[in-house]
């Protein structure tokens, strides 16, 4: 597949197959993570990867909808506040480098035929029981892996997406 095939045929997968994300195939997605680049390469990040049934279901505590019961695998994906860079004015960029991470992690799953769904409407405080992270150590996404069950809407780029005409300007 071309770049933009596997981006294209990434999506949003709400309900999962029960067979397991083989190991090596996670070991690529994380890899993928780890060689995502960050502001000063700071790489302020940690992964969790949660795949033992009793702490899936712990996870599913932290975000309630009963598709999400059906990952066999989350990653959590926790920025670190005291690694990530701060620009002069104070703009922290643990937001964007997470971002590049899990965008990494999700085309890289997608080119294995694995899905995910990037989800960031979890319950902030219970991950952080949950993971028992110190305050420095945010966790910013869930990132439900595994073999997909639903498909996808084929015309979710054209029909759901704005057009190139809206988003780009050429000239100033
Ligand atoms: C930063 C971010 C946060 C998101 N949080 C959630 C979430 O909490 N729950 C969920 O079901 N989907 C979540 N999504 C998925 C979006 O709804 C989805 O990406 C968008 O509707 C486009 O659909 P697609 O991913 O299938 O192309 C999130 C996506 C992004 C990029």
């Amino acid at each position: 597949m071309s770049f933009l095939e596997i981006a294209k045929s990434r999506y949003s997968c709400r309900n999962y197959d029960s067979r397991q994300v083989e190991a090596e195939k996670l070991e690529m997605i994380l890899e993928a993570g780890r060689i995502a680049p960050s502001a000063v390469n700071f790489q302020p990040w940690h992964f969790y990867v949660i795949q033992a049934e009793d702490d899936l279901a712990k996870a599913f505590e932290v975000y309630h909808r009963e598709w999400f019961r059906t990952a066999p695998c989350v990653i959590v994906i926790c920025g670190d506040h005291n690694q990530s860079w701060k620009r002069k004015d104070g703009k922290d960029h643990c937001d964007i480098d997470v971002a590049i991470v899990t965008d990494h992690m999700t085309l890289q799953a997608t080119e294995l035929e694995l899905a995910t769904c990037w989800i960031c409407n979890f319950d902030l405080e219970k991950t952080r029981d949950l993971l028992d992270l110190p305050e420095h150590m945010e966790p910013i996404v869930l990132l439900p892996v595994g073999y997909p069950l639903d498909s996808v809407n084929p015309v979710r780029h054209s029909e759901k997406r704005k057009p190139l005409s809206e988003i780009v300007t050429f000239e100033l």
